[in-house]
């Protein structure tokens, strides 16, 4: 398919006087009749589809790639629209459209039955916003139906603050991308649940808690947005560029700063890594000065939170275009937009939930019998993706249920590890699984049927943590069959087969945003 790129709209433009053939005229045609628009809005841009239209709503999980339980935002230009989408609206929320809208915040209604389910996942609820950027408002008034729209970003990659990241992504599969310049906040919006009797924060942006709070003495965060998942087990991996995101701080001092960057980037570990910098100016330069080798990405010469929030999509992109394997981003104080900032940060830097519903997995174990082979295998294939530094507060174990406590790994599961992935498990010692163990994890993976029902007898409080390690990442009643007394070559195909099961467990395919 073709995509014709809408650019060098005059934002002065009166709708009235657009002639019909004009490219914003064609788009919002296309759109009314079930193609797929990209346009600009402040926060980001948006995939829009007509929200009336089913088969064309669906077009839109398809081109991104996203999971159709992820409910869509409504667009609609004027705040007197949104009547007729919902059911009722609460009298503080009444004053929040006065006030907040058009602007960066979502509100979620009861819908009326106006909105299909397509668009909201099956959802008795629907989420309306009125984005406050010209185009966006032009556009929308041309459409003259309510525009379905999530971020313009296929799933996986952060959302587009920028013409040339739509481009990237959608080109060839969407008939119009709407050129708004670059997104004004860079974050999506704020979404607040107002179907309650007070307002409910699913997800931090560019209006804050400290705006919304008085519309209500009562605001509260969705656990969803404060328990920020910091785990393997993966459901949905969030905004992630390929590298490796690392956050520090915040600082009381620019020294401080510029110290610990500048040691995280001297790692030893990091050998000849590729490792990028986002920051300002100021810290950049002083990196520099100690001859320090980073490839550097400023948010601009001001230490402003509200330059970071606005740059930190684009770094991600630009930390993936350069192939780059680490990225320090500087981390802010959680106030205002910095809430939001950090969030997104957060979700980059450790995006990984737990798949067995919302439980988050912080202490994860591996077992098998003698834990000096299969169980160490997992361990530490698990623990060369999740370093301390990414994943705070995780930590993964592996024991035995018919050993001794203090046995080095077998001679050829260390040098199979060593030969396929650099890993070296000489500190490995083994340990017996104990009542301990079962208590304090969350998640225990077993290497075979056996090894799991062994446990679940045993210690039966722990069943529901307990789960083979194909029946957990494949939902495959199949073993891991223990290579003991066998040549070199088993471990080898030991240790692959392990590694593609600890790769499923930390990065599932399925992502939302
Ligand atoms: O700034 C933005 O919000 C951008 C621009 C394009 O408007 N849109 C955006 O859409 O970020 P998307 O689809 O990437 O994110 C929409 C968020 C998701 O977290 C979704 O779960 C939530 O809004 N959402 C949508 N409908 C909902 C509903 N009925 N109830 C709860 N959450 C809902
Ligand atoms: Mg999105």
């Amino acid at each position: 398919m073709d995509t014709v790129i809408v650019s060098d709209i005059s934002i002065a433009t009166d709708p009235g006087s657009l002639s019909q053939g004009h490219p914003l005229c064609m788009a919002a045609d296309s759109l009314r009749e079930g193609g797929l628009v990209a346009f600009p809005t402040e926060t980001v841009y948006g995939l829009g589809a007509n929200a009336l239209d089913p088969e064309a709503v669906k077009s839109i999980f398809r081109v991104k790639g996203r999971p159709s339980d992820n409910p869509l935002i409504v667009h609609v230009p004027e705040t007197s629209h949104i009547r007729r989408l919902v059911k009722e609206i609460p009298g503080y929320a009444e004053a929040m459209i006065e006030d907040l809208m058009p602007g960066p915040v979502t509100l979620v209604f009861t819908k009326s039955e106006m909105i299909p389910y397509e668009v909201t996942s099956g959802l008795e609820t629907v989420a309306v916003r009125v984005p406050s950027h010209p185009i966006a408002r032009l556009f929308l008034t041309l459409s003259g139906v309510p525009v379905a729209a999530p971020s313009a970003n296929i799933s996986g990659s952060p959302s587009p603050t920028n013409v040339s990241h739509v481009i990237n992504d959608l080109s060839g599969k969407i008939p119009y991308i709407i050129d708004g310049g670059p997104s004004d906040v860079g974050l999506e919006s704020t979404v607040i649940d107002v179907t309650g009797d007070h307002p409910v924060i699913l997800r931090p942006g560019g209006v804050s808690e400290e705006d919304i709070i008085k519309y209500h003495p009562k605001v509260e965060y969705s656990s969803e947005t404060t328990d920020t998942p910091k785990s393997p087990g993966m459901k949905y991996r969030h905004y992630a560029p390929a590298a490796k995101v690392i956050s520090v701080g915040p600082f009381d001092t620019f020294d401080d700063m510029v110290s610990v960057i500048a040691d995280r980037i001297s790692d030893p570990d990091n050998g000849e890594i590729k490792i990028g910098v986002y920051s300002n100016d100021k810290v950049i330069e002083a990196l520099r000065e100690q001859r320090i080798v980073f490839e550097p990405i400023s948010y601009g010469n001001t230490t402003d939170v509200k330059a970071a929030a606005y740059g930190l999509f684009a770094a991600f992109r630009r930390a993936d275009e350069k192939g780059l394997q680490i990225l320090i981003v500087e981390a802010f104080r959680e106030e205002g937009i910095g809430k939001a900032y950090m969030n997104r940060l957060n979700k980059a830097a450790s995006s990984v939930e737990s798949r067995s519903d919302k439980n988050i997995v912080r202490r994860l174990v591996f077992v098998c019998t003698g834990n000096t082979c299969r169980s160490p295998m997992a361990e530490y294939l698990i623990r060369a993706e999740t370093p301390e530094a990414c994943v705070p507060g995780f930590v993964v174990s592996s024991a035995g249920i018919g050993t001794m406590n203090g046995m080095r790994a077998s001679e050829s599961a260390l040098n199979v590890m060593n030969e396929l992935f650099g890993i070296d498990m000489s500190a490995h010692r083994s340990s017996v699984f104990t009542d301990n163990i079962a208590e304090s994890n969350d998640l225990i993976l077993a290497m075979t049927a056996w090894h799991r029902d062994v446990l679940r007898k045993t210690y039966p409080s722990a069943g529901h943590k307990i789960h083979t390690l194909y029946g957990f990442v494949r939902g495959e009643d199949r073993d891991i069959n223990d290579p003991y007394g066998q040549g070199e070559d088993s471990y080898r195909e030991t240790a692959l087969e392990i590694k593609s099961l600890t790769d499923e467990l930390l990065v599932r395919s399925n992502v939302t945003e």
